[in-house]
């Protein structure tokens, strides 16, 4: 079924009104600047990040500084524990990817989180020691420092080191979820993490938050480099911390861990270029499966968040979840047919099945067709930095849960990730996110969970940097960077009103659309649920710190969402 092409390239007029209603009628933007910008969760982070372009450092540079500080300033989620994914397109136009996600450790096994009659332990892959996989982060920092970096390593590391061990005023929303009574029993349970994150009474706004353990941690990786966290003094605190909390991670598996440099997924949506990352992320392939089905609508016919535009949207997201559980897992432990996957003719085909008018039922929509034997030519956070070179950064990292599975590494000050639950751990049963795997994405050793973050770069059809993109929330962070991309390319919104309009999101199972209170009007759900769909309304979506370059000026947009901040020069 074909309801159209896309968006016509419209003329000069329509530029300059564009421009006027930028101005005037859409929202500001959260920093603008000509010469470089930091979009992260945290103010003191965007600062460290912009002082290191004001001072001559590349965005590389600058993302890897950002990086550190977050782990001070945002410890829900900026870590040096944990993992992630970074898309780099270098000023000539070159994009490449660094996979910096965590791996299994060696000692683990496919049903290392079931109990004898084979269900799943409930919370074993989430607060306990072996939820743990092999952080990868400091060494993603180091490998894109050693191919991309330009400043002195120490640079980068040392404002971090400050923010621990000077402290930083303690901001609304780290306080309060360190006071919410949730998290406090979570991370009174290891002595180490009460340690640093309890105290009697409650954290009060503005208060000097110290972190001497992870001060001297990023001391000693700032004086010896990166590859002290995986063989020096901080790796014999991990394996002190395995051995009191009877963990997986041993000596070899911190000496054998790799970042690994990998290839973008690259794709067209209405001319526009996009990269984005491949697997162990499922994100570049599953945001290719949306835009690619979605490019049979004409959205110039549909009113933004009508019923019948949230409609095509859903129905799209559906088709490829399903095939994201079944077919996606770590791209260097089982083949993921890619190139069928983000291919037109394979979203044609998925397409086919979506009626305009009635919703499908997720029981009825199953993986697409992809034989097996087919060959190959085989709670997070997001930041985005552009250059004055015109360098561009796109980084998102989590340590996946809040405060991760709430320990922390002896004397070492950092939290330990929780993302083996990323893996499946038994086939067809949800994982925290409601997500299904299958057994590409079975738990094995040394292999890499599968992911939702998407670290996103587009490029304008004539090839200039036009977008920097990503966001934390798990599987809606693909539904939330498809978005995004669809409100500026085909709804012709500036970045602010871009990232702050109101999200939806589906995932197949479970069978349902994810509306964010108060966005949609009533009259729109009801017509939604008249086609046969079932709504869930919740809380925020995603928190989609990004930036836009056009007209020779960069935009930044800190979503409203969460603490973000946007700094620019
Ligand atoms: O890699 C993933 O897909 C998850 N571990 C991400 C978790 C996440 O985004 C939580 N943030 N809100």
């Amino acid at each position: 079924m074909k309801t159209g092409t896309g968006r016509k390239k419209k003329g000069f007029m329509k530029y300059y009104i564009l421009l006027i209603i930028n101005l005037l009628i859409a929202r500001n933007p959260d920093a603008v600047g000509e010469n470089g910008m930091v979009v992260s969760s945290h103010e003191l982070a965007s600062k460290v990040g912009i002082e290191i372009l004001q001072g001559g450092g590349n965005a590389i540079d600058a993302a890897i500084a950002t990086g550190f500080a977050l782990a001070v300033v945002h410890p829900g989620a900026g870590n040096i524990g944990g993992g992630g994914f970074m898309v780099i397109r270098l000023a000539d136009g070159t994009v490449t990817t660094i996979d910096f996600r965590e791996t299994a450790p060696a000692a683990v096994f496919r049903d290392m989180f079931l109990d004898d009659s084979l269900n799943v332990i409930p919370g074993k892959s989430w607060n306990t020691s072996w939820a743990a996989g092999v952080p990868g982060s400091v060494a993603g920092f180091g490998l894109a420092y050693e191919k991309y970096g330009s400043a002195n390593w120490r640079d980068l590391v040392k404002p971090a080191a400050e923010l621990s061990t000077v402290g930083f005023p303690l901001d609304y929303q780290n306080m309060t979820s360190l006071n919410h009574p949730y998290y406090q029993e979570y991370l009174l349970k290891d002595e180490e993490s009460a340690k640093i994150f309890s105290k009697d009474g409650h954290f009060t706004l503005y208060e000097t938050f110290i972190q001497d353990d992870l001060g001297l941690t990023l001391e000693r990786i700032a004086n010896s480099g990166w590859n002290e966290f995986y063989t020096g003094k901080t790796a014999d605190m991990i394996l002190d911390c395995m051995q009191r909390t009877d963990g997986l991670i041993t000596k070899k598996d911190l000496q054998n861990y790799r970042a690994i440099e990998r290839e973008p997924i690259v794709f067209k949506y209405r001319g526009y270029e996009v990269h984005s990352m491949p697997p162990a992320s499922s994100g570049g392939v599953t945001i290719a499966g949306i835009l690619n089905q979605l490019e049979n609508v004409v959205f110039d016919s549909l009113d933004y968040h009508s019923a019948q535009h949230i409609h095509y949207v859903a129905e799209a997201e559906r088709r490829v979840y399903a095939d994201r559980a079944e077919f996606m897992g770590d791209m260097d432990f089982v083949p993921v047919p890619i190139e069928r996957l983000i291919s037109d003719a394979y979203a044609n085909i998925r397409w086919e099945s979506v009626d305009s008018i009635t919703a499908s039922k997720s029981e009825n929509i199953f993986h697409g067709n992809i034989p097996f034997s087919y060959q190959e030519s085989d709670e997070t956070t997001h930041y985005s930095v552009v250059d004055q070179w015109g360098n561009a950064v796109s980084v998102t990292t989590t340590i996946n849960g809040w405060f991760g599975n709430g320990i922390v590494v002896d004397g070492a000050g950092f939290l330990l990730n929780n993302e083996m639950d990323d893996f499946s751990a038994k086939p067809g049963v949800p994982n925290a996110y409601g997500l299904i795997g299958k057994a590409a994405n079975a738990i094995e050793p040394n292999k890499r969970m599968l992911s939702s973050m998407s670290p996103t770069i587009v490029e304008t059809p004539e090839g200039e940097l036009f977008l920097v993109l990503g966001s934390p929330g798990g599987p809606t962070i693909i539904t939330t960077v498809a978005q995004i991309i669809m409100n500026v390319i085909d709804f012709e919104m500036n970045i602010e009103d871009a990232v702050e309009s109101p999200r939806f999101h589906h995932q197949w199972l479970p069978d349902m659309i994810q509306l964010e209170s108060y966005g949609f009007s009533p009259e729109t759900v009801q017509a939604l649920e008249n086609r046969g769909h079932a709504i869930k309304y919740r809380g925020t979506i995603g928190e989609a710190n990004c930036i836009q370059v056009q007209d020779g000026y960069i935009y930044g947009s800190a979503d409203s969402r969460r603490n973000s901040s946007a700094a620019g020069y």
